[in-house]
Order: C-alpha cells, then sequence, then structure tokens
C-alpha cells in the first residue's frame, strides 16, 4: 500500500506508560497538568486506513508535569469500536453521529474538567479519563444534533466554547456554542452550498469568521473510491462569512480563492476584522490530499464598508500549525508561534518541499517559528535534521504575551525516541528551559493543548 505513514509519520506499535522521566534543565513549578496531543496512528500498515493521513486511528500522547518533575508519559489509542475489537476489549458505550463511529485523530482538548479527542466530518469527539483511557463517544448530554468539529475556539473573556461542525450530508454549516460546563448552549444552522470542507474558523469579539472555501464535497471521487472525497471546485467561489455572534446574521464577502486549514488569530480593528491564517494556493487537487503549492502565513483584511479583503503574506516561508496565547483569542495580539516541518509540507504541499530552496537545508526543514506581527521580525530555531517538529503550544505564566513557554514533541534520533522540549517564549533561541526525554518515539502529528490541573 502507498501510505503517508512512513519516516516522521510511521506509527508506534505499542502502548507505553513510563514513570519518572529523565529530565534535562528545570520544568517551571508552576507547570501542573498535562501537555497531550492527537494523531493519526494506524493499528496497522495493511488496513485500509493507512492509505490516508487523514484516517490514521487516533492515539494521544501525553507527559503530566507536577511540581517540577514529569510524572508520566502515556499513549493511548481512542477506542471506537473497532479499535476496541481489535485490541481485544468491550466496545465502550455512546452515541454515534450517521454511522460514524471514528476514532478521533485531529486534536485533544479539555474542557470542565474532561479531556476531549477531537475531529470533524461528522464524527463525536470521545471522551479520555485523566490517564487518556477512553471513556466513550460524547455528545454532550446529547446536545450536539450532529458530529462536532476538529478546532474549537475558546472565547478567554465570556468562557464559551465555540466549534462550527459540518457534515457531507447536510446543506449548512452548524455553529455551536458550549459553555464552560461543555453544555451546549446555543446551535445555528448556516446554509451553505456544495457541502464545503471546513477545518477550522476564527472567533473574535463581534463576529464568528467563516472559511467558505472552494474545496467541496465530490460525488465522482466518492464513487471512484477515495477516502477523502473533497476536492478543489473552481465553480464554488471564495467567501468569508461574518457570523454576528450577537444576532446569528451572517455577511458574506468575497475571499481571495486559496485554502486553509488553520487560525493563528483574528480580531476586530475598528471597521476592519483582521484576520491570521495559513493559507495554501489551492486544495484538495483531484481529491489528493496535495494542497497545490506551499503554505504561507497570511493576514487579510476585511472592510466591513466596503466588503473587500485585503491580503497580506506575513512570512512566505512553508509553515504549519500557528498557535498564540490563547488568553488573547479573537484580541488584538503580537506573538504567533508556527513549524516548518519538511515531512509535513512534503505530504501536504504535493511533494513541493524537494523543491523549495528554504527547504534544501534539512536543518530549517524542523523549525519553529516566533513571530513577532508588530515588529514584523521573526525568530527561528532550528531543531536538526530527523526532528519531525510538532506544533507549538503555549502556555502563559506571567501577564505579558510572550511571558510563558513553548511546548512540543521533538524527535531525538540519536535516542530513537521523542523528547517533549519546553521553552521559553522570552528566549526563544537560548536553551530549553527543559527537555523531557521520553522513552519512545511521537509519531508525527497533528494538534495538542496543555490541560492544565
Ligand atoms: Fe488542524
Amino acid at each position: 500500500m502507498n501510505t503517508p505513514f512512513k519516516d516522521g509519520f510511521a506509527p508506534v506499535s505499542e502502548e507505553i506508560t513510563a514513570f519518572d522521566l529523565d529530565v534535562t534543565g528545570r520544568i517551571p513549578a508552576e507547570l501542573n497538568g498535562r501537555y497531550l496531543r492527537n494523531g493519526p496512528n494506524p493499528l496497522s500498515l495493511d488496513d485500509p486506513s493507512a492509505g490516508h493521513l487523514f484516517f490514521g486511528e487516533g492515539m494521544v500522547h501525553g507527559v503530566r508535569l507536577r511540581d517540577g518533575r514529569a510524572e508520566w508519559y502515556r499513549n493511548r489509542w481512542v477506542r471506537s469500536a473497532r479499535v476496541a475489537g481489535r485490541l481485544g476489549e468491550d466496545p465502550r458505550p455512546g452515541p454515534v453521529h450517521a454511522g460514524l463511529d471514528f476514532s478521533a485523530n485531529t486534536h485533544v482538548i479539555g474542557l470542565g474538567g474532561r479531556t476531549f479527542a477531537t475531529v470533524e466530518a461528522g464524527a463525536l469527539p470521545y471522551e479520555l479519563g485523566y490517564e487518556l483511557d477512553t471513556i466513550g463517544a460524547c455528545d454532550f448530554g446529547g446536545g450536539l444534533p450532529g458530529g462536532f468539529a476538529a478546532h474549537t475556539h475558546l472565547d478567554p473573556v465570556t468562557g464559551e466554547l465555540h466549534a462550527l461542525a459540518y457534515f457531507f450530508g447536510w446543506d449548512h454549516h452548524q455553529h455551536l456554542v458550549l459553555d464552560p460546563k461543555g453544555v451546549v448552549q446555543r446551535v445555528t444552522d448556516i446554509p451553505v452550498a456544495d457541502q464545503p470542507m471546513v477545518h477550522d474558523f476564527a472567533l473574535t469579539e463581534r463576529f464568528v469568521v467563516i472559511y467558505d472555501l472552494p474545496v467541496t464535497f465530490s460525488l465522482a471521487h466518492a464513487e471512484r473510491g477515495d477516502r477523502l472525497p473533497y476536492a478543489w471546485n473552481d465553480d464554488h467561489p471564495a467567501r468569508i462569512g461574518l457570523m454576528s455572534r450577537e444576532s446569528g446574521d451572517v455577511r458574506w464577502v468575497d475571499a481571495p480563492p486559496c485554502w486553509v486549514f488553520h487560525t493563528l488569530n483574528a480580531y476586530d480593528d475598528g471597521d476592519e476584522v483582521v484576520v491570521d491564517v495559513v493559507s495554501y494556493p489551492k486544495g484538495f487537487v483531484d481529491a489528493r490530499l496535495d494542497l497545490g503549492g506551499p503554505p504561507a502565513l497570511d493576514r487579510w483584511r476585511i472592510d466591513l464598508t466596503t466588503g473587500r479583503v485585503g491580503q497580506a503574506r506575513l512570512d512566505d516561508r512553508p509553515q504549519e500549525f500557528p498557535r498564540m496565547d490563547e488568553r488573547r483569542t479573537g484580541r488584538p495580539y503580537r506573538y504567533g508561534y508556527t513549524a516548518v516541518t519538511r515531512e509535513l509540507v512534503d505530504v501536504v504541499g504535493g511533494g513541493v518541499a524537494g523543491e523549495l530552496e528554504d527547504l534544501a537545508d534539512d536543518a530549517f526543514g524542523n523549525t519553529l517559528i516566533k513571530h513577532d506581527l508588530r515588529r514584523g521580525t521573526q525568530e527561528s530555531r532550528e531543531l536538526g535534521r530527523g526532528a519531525y517538529v510538532g506544533e507549538p503550544v503555549f502556555v502563559g505564566a506571567g501577564e505579558a504575551e510572550d511571558d510563558g513557554y513553548v511546548l512540543s514533541f521533538v524527535n531525538n534520533p540519536a535516542r530513537g525516541a521523542a523528547d517533549l522540549v519546553i521553552l521559553s517564549a522570552q528566549d526563544f533561541t537560548g536553551e530549553p528551559v527543559a527537555t523531557v526525554h521520553l522513552p519512545a518515539r511521537v509519531p508525527l502529528g497533528f494538534h495538542g493543548s496543555w490541560i492544565a490541573d
């Protein structure tokens, strides 16, 4: 089988529990909680789920930090009924939407003292226990009419968690608002044409910002047997929807045709809305995970008076996994963090990484970037060949926006295992504050969270 699960993406075959991990440096005593990260890890490379990066069974890797120590590392598959069966276990109880029982593989978040592995396109989240055991699929007490979303955004002032669900069987997207206890407070259907894919969205104080881009469900590709039957559709105009958080009304404006997986952040700026995204020139060309070119970090300025969208390139290096200080979600902000991962760009950029000058240097192929958006400058931290650097998650400590830590799994090829690297965000290129040495490799994956105790 032609699998994307090789090199940095190669799955691990065991679940491991390890205590009192070796540490170089000093773990900040204020970091009490868990760093968790989800990603696709096929049970077997002979399975159909190993044929596409998006379909590998979810595996959550976690490190628990307490009182300056790394108490444990655990990695656990998310037990959908199929995964439980393959592991010789009973299926967990829980609801299923539209027959889509899927081992959620895209993100892992905390909400109301609970932990959820999430995924998009119709399936429900799976709730995990503190030690990453699977409790069961969750529809938030019956509050979800359909599936959920991989990406959510928490308003740090109101405590509302926003999500935007989509499903190929719907003629709408569904905006969801949950309260801090995980109770669904509001459900709003937003009519859209052509069943577009929507991986992420943005939140400002006034708006939910919806990306309605030309990647739509393709019956032709579904009939041909493509696992991910979504394709670039020139007949689907690119739009941005501004949904008023107060009234629920949506205003649509024309957008530059492109594909966006991820938001860095967004905010209201007088008569404009600023949205920072990682954008690709095209997406899912002929339904392959081939995004027609490398990604770059862009800023959109949406003029609320004229409805025009200005586009400026903030950084043209092929980066992904944008994160920021989520105490400032939806508000003006200064700093962002992204990752350059050669292996990821090779998969999603349609094999363009090899053609890129910037990636010709293997070291730069594994780099974390800190962006100072006010000054328009970047600091780059190169992690070397085979580092398979993952998403940089920011954890705030002091009041200042970059007073805190950046956490990421980084492969250590010399040990054949991963480290959890903890950087000082204010000393981004200096020595790590701490490096936690894990007992095993952590394959490249998708998204994660710091979930404080
Ligand atoms: Fe994502």
